[in-house]
């Protein structure tokens, strides 16, 4: 059967690190209150040059450069954001422009399970045949839409970009094969206000700061994302135990661990980043992803799991073996 098979994955995070000592200069909060609560030491953040394509850009060439493709090769782009250079047109038509690809290149917007919503559009169009290969991508430039002045909300995240490419191949149909196994989207808008940017396009005429109540979305954070992971392995026929990786998106140590707990994978199957990126929104998964191969952990044949949660509220879930 065909499948979306993983053969390229890369990331960017900025130069500039700004630690919780360097935020406890600005607002009232300490590295000990930070890392407690939250697992974060540091944040990268974008120079005044850098934007969200040309983040996008550097986690591109490195999937290119992994998978052994060019621009050329890619038929269809699909970025995962919240932070686009311009209200239109998308930003991956830039990403497009730069890499000579062709096809199609289009934005998405699902928060923090961007990367996730953007996988399962082009899954589907691999296995329909309306494309050939995928670059996937997530990136953020949250520090250009923080409230820096707000310290329920400025501690919490940081800017970077992952790729992933994708390409149609022939795979077995048993759990053996390779590829993207399933997918599962859920949004729920009734919770619009817990997690949002204060202004828009269309009501500010700017793109506002990011807005939270930390509380509630931690709350369901927990809920969503172990629901969710026992979801896609229950309808899948598998158990925690089949799993090789776990990859959550990097939004708070302490819901990662519940979240592992309750589905009972152990922590060393888990891949972490969030205490040198913070919560990178639609960028965690591809960051987490890259780090997991680039480390040596992730190998060929197995088996992740992939689950993510944010504004909306969205949540998803992802299956594959690479
Ligand atoms: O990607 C998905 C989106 N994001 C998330 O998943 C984040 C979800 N939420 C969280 O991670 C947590 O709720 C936070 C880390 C945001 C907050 O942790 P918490 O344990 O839920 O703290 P809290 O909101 O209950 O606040 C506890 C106290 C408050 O003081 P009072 O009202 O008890 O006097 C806050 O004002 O901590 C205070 N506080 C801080 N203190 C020092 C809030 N932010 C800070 C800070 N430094 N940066």
């Amino acid at each position: 059967m065909l499948r979306s098979r993983l053969i390229g994955v890369g990331s960017y995070l900025p130069e500039k690190v700004v630690s919780n000592d360097d935020l406890s200069k600005i607002v009232d909060t300490s590295d000990e209150w930070i890392y407690e609560r939250t697992g974060i030491k540091r944040r990268h953040i974008l120079s005044e040059e850098e934007s969200t394509s040309t983040i996008s850009l550097k986690a591109a060439k490195q999937a290119l450069s992994m998978s052994g493709l060019t621009g050329r090769d890619i038929d269809l782009i699909i970025l995962a954001t919240a932070t686009p250079d311009k209200t239109f047109p998308a930003t991956a038509a830039i990403i497009q422009r730069e890499l000579g690809s062709q096809g199609s290149a289009f934005d998405i917007q699902a928060a923090c399970s961007g990367f996730l919503y953007a996988m399962t559009i082009a899954d589907s169009m691999l296995k329909n045949r309306q494309a050939k290969t995928a670059l996937v991508i997530g990136a953020e430039s949250l520090s250009r839409i923080t409230n820096w002045q707000d310290r329920n909300t400025c501690v919490l995240f940081g800017d970077g970009s992952g790729a992933a490419i994708f390409r149609a191949e022939e795979s077995k149909e048993s759990i053996e094969g390779f590829g993207i196994y399933d997918m599962i989207i859920r949004s729920d808008g009734n919770q619009f206000d817990l997690l949002c940017s204060s202004g828009g396009a269309a009501t500010s005429e700017d793109c506002g700061k990011i807005t939270m109540n930390g509380r509630e979305v931690y709350r369901h954070a927990v809920t969503n994302l172990t629901a969710i992971a026992e979801e896609i392995l229950t309808r899948n026929n598998l158990s925690h135990k089949d799993l090789d990786w776990f990859v959550p998106h990097q939004a708070n140590m302490r819901i990662i661990e519940s979240v592992v707990q309750k589905i009972g994978i152990s922590m060393d199957k888990v891949i972490l980043t969030i205490e040198d990126t913070a919560n990178t929104s639609a960028a965690s998964i591809p960051i987490a992803l890259t780090k997991g191969f680039q480390e040596g952990k992730i190998k060929e044949g197995d088996l992740i799991l992939l689950d993510a949660m944010g504004g909306g509220f969205t949540w998803a879930a992802g299956l594959l073996r690479v």
